[in-house]
C-alpha cells in the first residue's frame, strides 16, 4: 500500500489492529480506491494467511446457482451435479472469504449468507451440515447504510456485516499521495512494459495533481500504464485528454498544448537551433534558457528529436 496521507496511515492502522482477530470487516469505498488490496492485505497480515483467501464477485451470483456456488453440493443433488463441488465456503476454511460488491448480492443469496453468519455451518446441496471456520470481509462501492435502510439490502444482514467497517478514502481527498503513487506506477509499468521511461514532468505532475480521478487509483495507474506504453525518451508522455470527465484539467490543457505546440513550431521552423538569429528562442522573442526551462516543462527532448 503505497501513500502516507493521514487518511490512509489511519486506514493502515485500523487494517494492523484487527487483522490479528476473526471479526467481519466490511470495506467501503469508491471503485478503485484500494479496496480489493486492503482484503488482500488484512488477510497477508492474519494468523489465516497460510490458509486460502477466496473472493467471490457477489454480482455474478446467479439465482439458481447460488448455493451450489457458495456451499458447494453432492455428486447427483440435481440434475447435471454429476461431480461433488466444493463451495467457496469450504474453499475457504481455515483462512478468509472476501465477499466483493457485497451491495449487488440478490436477495436470495443474501438470506443464506445470513444463516451462514449466524450459525457458521453450511449445507452442501444433497448434502450433510459442515462447521466452517471462516473470516468475512466484504466490500462495497455503495453506502450500504443507506441501502439497507431503504430496503434495498437486508438490515439484518447490514448488521452483521458492519461490525468493523473501514472507509477508504477517495483520491482527491488525499490529494498528496498522488506523487509516491504515480511513481510508483511509473516504475513498475517501465518494469513490466520494457521502456527507460523514468521521469514525471513537472507540468504533467501538475494536471494528475488537480484532476478529481473519479476512478481513483486504478484510474491514476491506467493514465500512468497509458503514458508510460507511449513514452520513447526518459519521460513520461503525457495528455489532458487521458484524464476522465478532465473539466478541470481542460482550461489548463489548452493554454499549455499551446504553448507547447508554439515551441515545436519554432524548433521545427529553426531546424532544431534554440541559439542565434532564425533559431527558435528568437523566432519566440524568448531568451533560450527560459526556453529550455519551458522545452523542459512540457516534455520535449532537443536531442531525440530529428527537427527537420
Ligand atoms: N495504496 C495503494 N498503493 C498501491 N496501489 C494501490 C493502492 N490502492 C489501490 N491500488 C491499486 O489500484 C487498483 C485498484 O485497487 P482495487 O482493485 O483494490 O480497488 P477496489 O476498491 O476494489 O475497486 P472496485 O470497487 O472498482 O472493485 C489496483 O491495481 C490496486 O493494486
Ligand atoms: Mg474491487
Amino acid at each position: 500500500m503505497i501513500g502516507n496521507s493521514p487518511s490512509l496511515n489511519a486506514v493502515r492502522r485500523a487494517v494492523e489492529r484487527v487483522a490479528s482477530t476473526d471479526a467481519t470487516v466490511l470495506l467501503l469505498g469508491e471503485t478503485g480506491t484500494g479496496k480489493e488490496l486492503v482484503a488482500r492485505a488484512l488477510h497477508n497480515s492474519s494468523p489465516r494467511r497460510t490458509s486460502a483467501f477466496v473472493p467471490v464477485s457477489c454480482v455474478a451470483l446467479a439465482p439458481g446457482l447460488i448455493t451450489s456456488e457458495l456451499f458447494g453440493h453432492e455428486p447427483g443433488a440435481f440434475t447435471n451435479a454429476v461431480k461433488k463441488r466444493i463451495g467457496r465456503f469450504e474453499q475457504a476454511h481455515g483462512g478468509t472469504l472476501f465477499l466483493d460488491e457485497i451491495g449487488e448480492m440478490p436477495e436470495e443469496a443474501q438470506a443464506l449468507l445470513l444463516r451462514v453468519l449466524q450459525e457458521r455451518v453450511i449445507e452442501r446441496v444433497g448434502g450433510d451440515a459442515v462447521p466452517v471456520d471462516v473470516r468475512i470481509v466484504a466490500a462495497t462501492n455503495r453506502n450500504l447504510a443507506e441501502e439497507a435502510s431503504a430496503g434495498r439490502f437486508r438490515a439484518d444482514l447490514f448488521y452483521r456485516l458492519n461490525v468493523f467497517p473501514i472507509a477508504l478514502p477517495p483520491l482527491r481527498e488525499r490529494r498528496e499521495d498522488i506523487p509516491v503513487l504515480a511513481e510508483h506506477f511509473l516504475r513498475e509499468l517501465a518494469g513490466r512494459h520494457r521502456r527507460s521511461v523514468s521521469r514525471i514532468p513537472a507540468s504533467t505532475l501538475r494536471f494528475l495533481m488537480v484532476h478529481d480521478w473519479p476512478g481513483n487509483i486504478r484510474e491514476l495507474r491506467n493514465v500512468l500504464e497509458r503514458g508510460v506504453i507511449v513514452s520513447e525518451g526518459d519521460d513520461l508522455a503525457f495528455d489532458p485528454s487521458w484524464l476522465a470527465g478532465a473539466s478541470t484539467a481542460e482550461t489548463a490543457q489548452t493554454w499549455a498544448a499551446q504553448e507547447r505546440q508554439r515551441i515545436l513550431d519554432a524548433l521545427r521552423a529553426a531546424a532544431g537551433r534554440v541559439y542565434g538569429p532564425g533559431g527558435a528562442a528568437q523566432r519566440l522573442g524568448l531568451n533560450p534558457t527560459t526556453l529550455y526551462g519551458k522545452m523542459k516543462k512540457h516534455g520535449i527532448a532537443k536531442s531525440d528529436t530529428n527537427w527537420k
